[in-house]
């Protein structure tokens, strides 16, 4: 059968997520047939490599959706919110790094490694949704974990890198960094505080509850795409001066009796995970290994003795690969395969 072949676009294609959605449409070896390069006003008469050739940034308009297929989209909330629309009305389907439509109950919300079946239900508004990062890599993690033994409560505390919150922040990181080493001033515009040589327990906006958006993202969203509303979950978010790769502190406690070495066999035989726990050896994940490659990364695996069922790893993952780009491009893979 003749490979089909897909007319693309990337809504946000300058930015550091869409920039790495355009690598893996190549890595990936994605049957486009066109691409088209979209963001905002500012960054027309750019101009962006894909498979060896430069194309053209085009503003993203209301009408710059006719007769593409697959549209990945990562120019933030509003952006989605608004051309999103437009772009299903013109048959094509959206892929939404944002999250603009994730808790929407007619929009699939899909790790492919998790619930790739969800990816039918796009035909409801022609909008399909990536997960916040930090979600995507505890769910690979945590989802066979909870088929096989049940998951009752979820205790998660994230280490999330600046790139984030984009290429600015990036820039933020690197300019205070090399500030204070040169003993020179330094301005904080991205995050309310320094990030260099800082901690900062507050990602996205504060809600009522006390909570931050990112943290309320992890509790909704794992229960979406693990579809199972009973499962207890809290989050503490933190941002940490690391550019690239976001780690995670979590301790489960399950329905069934499990051991740390039950969880680690089980991953070990897990797609999309790499374990790496030996930590006498000095061998658990780190960001600077994540950062690069898709696989999510587990260790520092054990029982957490304070209850009968507890366990503690600590699960690592490239957020703007696995994280947004990586994701959202597997999500138009399955799309193009199995429904297109
Ligand atoms: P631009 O580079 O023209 O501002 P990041 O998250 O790394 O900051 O990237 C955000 C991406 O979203 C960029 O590609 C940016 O384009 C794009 N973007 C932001 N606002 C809009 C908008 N109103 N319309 C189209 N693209 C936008």
């Amino acid at each position: 059968m003749a490979q089909k072949k897909i007319n693309i676009a990337v809504a946000g294609a300058t930015g550091a997520v869409g920039n790495q959605m355009i690598r893996c449409l190549e890595e990936m070896n994605f049957p486009a047939n066109s691409i088209q390069l979209l963001a905002s006003s500012r960054s027309v008469g750019r101009q962006l490599r894909f498979k060896g050739d430069l194309v053209d940034v085009k503003e993203l308009k209301e009408n710059s959706f006719k007769g593409v297929d697959i549209a990945l989209f990562s120019a933030g909330g509003g952006t989605s919110e608004k051309f999103a629309p437009f772009a299903a009305k013109d048959g094509c389907v959206v892929v939404d790094n944002s999250s603009a439509w994730r808790m929407d109950p007619q929009v699939p919300l899909v790790v492919p490694e998790v619930n790739p079946h969800a990816i039918a239900q796009h035909t409801e508004k022609g909008i399909i949704a990536n997960p916040n990062c930090s979600t995507i890599q505890m769910v690979v993690a945590l989802n066979p974990i909870h088929k096989k033994y049940g998951i009752k409560r979820i205790v998660v505390s994230t280490y999330q890198a600046v790139s984030g919150t984009g290429k600015k922040a990036i820039d933020e990181l690197f300019d205070q960094t090399r500030a204070i080493i040169n003993f020179l001033n330094y301005e904080t515009s991205v995050y309310p505080h320094r990030i260099a040589f800082n901690c900062l327990p507050h990602i996205d906006a504060f809600l009522d509850n006390g909570y931050t958006k990112e943290e309320m993202k992890m509790v909704n969203e794992t229960r979406k795409i693990m579809e199972d509303d009973s499962i207890g979950i809290t989050a503490t978010t933190v941002r940490v001066p690391v550019f690239f790769g976001h780690c995670e502190s979590v301790n489960i406690e399950t329905i069934e009796s499990v051991s740390a070495a039950d969880v680690k066999m089980l991953l070990e035989n897990t797609p999309g995970v790499r374990v790496i726990d030996d930590p006498k050896k000095n061998m658990y994940p780190l960001a600077i290994d994540a950062a690069g490659q898709d696989l999510t990364l587990v260790g520092r695996i054990r029982n957490d003795e304070s209850i009968p069922n507890g366990i503690n790893m600590w699960i690592v993952a490239d957020n703007i690969r696995k994280g947004a780009a990586t994701n959202t491009v597997q999500i138009a893979r399955i799309l193009t395969d199995e429904y297109l």
